[in-house]
């Protein structure tokens, strides 16, 4: 596991190309480059500054050519709709988190992590198994000024461990990603864990095992992720009443 807690672009913990590329998209000179990064906010949640791609795919390109291979899509340059809706949610409703350790699973930009710790909760962990991902919500937190715990281990075998609240924004966007990450949040609500998801309707939430706990509509302008979507849901585990047997 790694844990970031301190200053930014730490020499033993991000490598040399993760401090460039943060440290040279985000320079004023750049800042009209379809291949940088901006300090910018996401229209449902305009308390939270993040790094975020003024085109994902061209930004994508950039880094591939600096590091002279293939990497991940840059997911953590953008503030995804359903990660919006959830981090949302978390500052509208701050008594989920306050005084209490959160787990933010897929955290890509660390943007609901960010609102976790922005609501007041006693220490919040964000996870990303994108390398990254994890030099961003680095650098976003300290944007922010709120300090987080960084992992980067992929966690979705467990059931979140001791976090109290257990989040995870935009992370059933491929069907193969929601057969880990569904049944892992089923394991975390198991044990007590409040656990919430944010989803914008990619049809990989199944309707049996997640509810709706509220919607948000987006703007039609919200075009920070890589589809436009309207609607913005926060979900959780579908409180499971036991069946009543015949004659009992
Ligand atoms: C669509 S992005 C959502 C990011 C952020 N939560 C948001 O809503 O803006 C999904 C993230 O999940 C991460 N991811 C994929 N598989 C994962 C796993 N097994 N464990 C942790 N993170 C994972 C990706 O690296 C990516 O950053």
């Amino acid at each position: 596991m790694k844990t970031y807690s301190g200053a930014p672009y730490a020499p033993d913990t991000h490598s040399a190309l993760q401090r460039r590329l943060l440290r040279n998209a985000s320079l004023p000179a750049r800042a009209t480059q379809a291949d940088a990064l901006r300090l910018r906010t996401a229209p449902l949640v305009p308390e939270v500054h993040l790094f975020l791609a003024e085109d994902p795919v061209l930004l994508w390109a950039r880094i591939e050519a600096d590091a002279g291979t293939r990497l991940p899509a840059p997911f953590w340059a953008t503030a995804w709709a359903g990660g919006q809706g959830l981090a949302r949610y978390v500052l509208d409703h701050p008594d989920l988190v306050a005084g209490r350790t959160v787990l933010d699973l897929a955290s890509g930009s660390g943007l609901v992590a960010i609102a976790a710790a922005q609501a007041g909760a006693a220490e919040v962990t964000a996870n990303d198994i994108d390398g990254y991902a994890i030099a961003a919500i680095q650098a976003n937190a300290n944007a922010n000024g709120v300090r987080l715990i960084c992992d980067d281990r992929d966690l979705t075998d467990g059931d979140g461990g001791d976090a109290e609240v257990v989040l995870a924004g935009d992370c059933l966007y491929s069907a193969e990603l929601a057969a880990r990450f569904v049944p892992f949040v089923a394991r975390a609500a198991a044990r007590g864990a409040t656990v919430l998801l944010g989803d914008p309707g990619r049809g990989h939430a199944p309707e049996t095992e997640l509810e709706t706990v509220t919607t948000y509509d987006l703007p039609a302008t919200s075009a920070a992720d890589y589809e436009q979507h309207e609607k913005s849901y926060v979900l959780r585990p579908a409180s499971r009443v036991p069946a009543m047997r015949p004659g009992r």
